[in-house]
């Protein structure tokens, strides 16, 4: 079963409430929500209260990346407002596998996020300690970025991986995700699509979801 995660980087924080709602009623499984610190990437957006706040208006799964220098110094404050996912990055944090399984003993579920530059041949020896694994398909940082060819190779990679080894971790991929390569996406094996800009960036990105889930559907 595919998942449909619309990315609140490129919502009208304006009206959060009504944007949240919308992709809720539009059928969205998770809520991605993008933490980043100015270091670890070049752009800041917001921090657990943020998430705190958010987690009052909606019953949906929280899916939170940290694009964070240092996650582990975080992972409880963002457990405590409310992420069930919990994404680190695998160039951020020097003692991954400890990460991981503190994640999971906070109650969330562990994802380890790649860099475009870093081999899916990385992550083999902690395969098993994730319940998620997401392939960057665009440097971190921004939305509207174009979608990296070199991400279909590493999601087969990973789709290979996870299947020999992991069956029940998700496989995600983020960035560069539209109507134009969804389905190519779900063929090469991912089954948590992100998307930002080419949801919210839409009249109605409630209705976007749907369209997004039928594109993906037609795929396998
Ligand atoms: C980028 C973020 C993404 C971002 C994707 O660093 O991790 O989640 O929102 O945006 P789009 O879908 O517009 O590429
Ligand atoms: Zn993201």
């Amino acid at each position: 079963m595919i998942k449909i995660a619309p990315s609140l980087l490129s919502a009208d924080f304006s009206r959060i409430a009504e944007q949240v709602a919308t992709v809720e009623r539009g059928g969205a499984d998770y809520l991605h929500l993008d933490v980043m610190d100015g270091r670890f990437v070049p752009n800041i957006t917001w921090g657990p209260k943020i998430i705190a706040d958010l987690r009052k208006l909606s019953p949906l799964a929280f899916d939170a990346h940290l694009m964070i220098v240092e996650p582990e110094r975080y992972v409880e404050d963002f457990r405590k407002a409310g992420a069930d996912v919990i994404t680190v990055h695998w160039e951020a944090t020097v003692h991954a596998q400890r990460l991981l399984a503190h994640i999971r003993s906070l109650g969330a579920k562990a994802g380890l996020a790649l860099n475009p530059a870093t081999p899916v041949s990385f992550v083999e020896d902690v395969i098993e300690d994730l319940d998620l694994l997401l392939v960057m398909s665009v440097n971190p940082g921004f939305g509207g970025q174009s979608f990296l060819p070199v991400a279909l190779k590493k999601i087969r990679e990973a789709r290979a991986l996870i299947d020999a080894r992991n069956p029940n971790c998700e496989l995600e991929v983020d960035g560069g995700i539209g109507r134009a390569n969804i389905a190519e996406v779900v063929e090469a094996g991912a089954c948590v699509i992100v998307m930002g800009s080419s949801i919210f960036g839409t009249a109605d990105p409630g209705a976007e979801v749907g369209a997004m889930r039928k594109l993906a559907g037609s795929a396998r």
